[in-house]
């Protein structure tokens, strides 16, 4: 049987990272306890997530013509992502993320996108072939908003079936929604999309139902150590998370993502796909560093002691 296909369009970043005691106050300068160079970038954390845990999986994005570029690129290959559609721009340098971990494994962010701002609507019009093979299209807002756009309208033209994992939180137009087959959205980027405030379960019910009117056919909302629930039309699933050592959340949310569209390649239920999911959650956070944190199918089916590997292999 053929093995099923995804494509992840999005961000390649050089993580700079930084870990301290505690988060420095604005105008504080703080002596920090760690440095280190680590592999990220939504988009190619979430290819090499969805390669790690045994999903076939191509990446389009653009990295600068420098020596982060490079690296990206050679850790992307060792780890089974397919790599021939990562473009070179001369002019940017490869993106960047700042990064600041403290000791409560609470972070703060900030990307300077670089070549990834360079991608083009003309350059995604090249790879239709590539993007008309695949079963299911990951994408992340790391990327020009137009090119997430197009990139979406055009699966969805092809019937592949499209994940938005809408991150970092942004007003979308209703175009976008409505190409989305399944959104996966934190609860902050879900206020954001819905214009929702949300304080209660009723709020995040009409935030979710909001998102499904303008077209959206499924959603999963991630809730951090609460959880997730799955909602649509006609279905409303509450999922608790599995409890974790977390020493850094950093690229806990592209591990979920990738989970997801690995399980709904190997056709799994709903259910069982966030039931994995949560569990790449869980060990993700448990490790620090993005690429650096993302498990291997092998340690989730260790995850539980009484797992039964066949659960995941249909
Ligand atoms: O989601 C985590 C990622 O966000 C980091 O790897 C960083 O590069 C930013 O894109």
């Amino acid at each position: 049987m053929r093995m099923k296909k995804i494509v992840v369009i999005g961000s390649l970043n050089m993580d700079l990272v930084a870990n301290t005691k505690h988060m420095p106050k604005i105008g504080e300068t703080i002596i920090g306890l760690d440095f280190k160079q680590i592999h990220g970038g939504k988009g190619a954390n979430q290819a090499v997530a969805i390669a790690r845990l045994g999903g076939n999986v191509s990446m389009i994005g653009k990295v600068g013509n420098d020596n982060f570029g490079e690296n990206l690129l050679k850790a992307l290959t060792e780890d089974k992502v397919e790599t021939n559609h990562i473009m070179k721009e001369n002019v940017s340098s490869t993106g960047i993320a700042l990064i600041t971990v403290d000791e409560k494994a609470n972070n703060t962010i900030i990307v300077i996108p670089g070549a990834n701002y360079k991608v083009t609507q003309e350059e995604i019009h090249e790879k239709l072939e590539l993007i008309g093979e695949v079963d299911v299209l990951v994408t992340q807002l790391e990327i020009p908003i137009d090119v997430v756009k197009y990139s979406l309208r055009r699966a969805k033209d092809k019937g592949v079936f499209t994940i938005l994992n809408p991150a970092p939180a942004q007003l979308l137009d209703d175009e976008i929604i409505s190409s989305v087959d399944l959104l996966i959205p934190n609860e902050t980027e879900l206020q954001i999309l819905s214009g929702i405030e949300i304080q209660s379960e009723e709020e995040l019910l009409e935030a979710c139902s909001k998102l499904i009117k303008k077209g959206v056919k499924e959603l999963i909302v991630t809730l951090g150590d609460k959880g997730s629930i799955y909602f649509t039309e006609n279905e409303y699933k509450k999922f608790t998370a599995y409890k974790a050592n977390a020493v850094d959340t950093t690229a806990a949310g592209d591990s979920f993502v990738a989970a997801i569209a690995v399980g709904l390649t190997n056709n799994f239920k709903i259910e069982k796909a966030i039931d994995f999911a949560s569990k790449v959650g869980a060990l993700t956070v448990s490790k620090h560093g993005a690429q650096s944190s993302l498990p291997f199918l092998q340690e989730v089916m260790n995850f539980e002691e009484d797992y039964n590997e066949k659960r995941y292999i249909d």
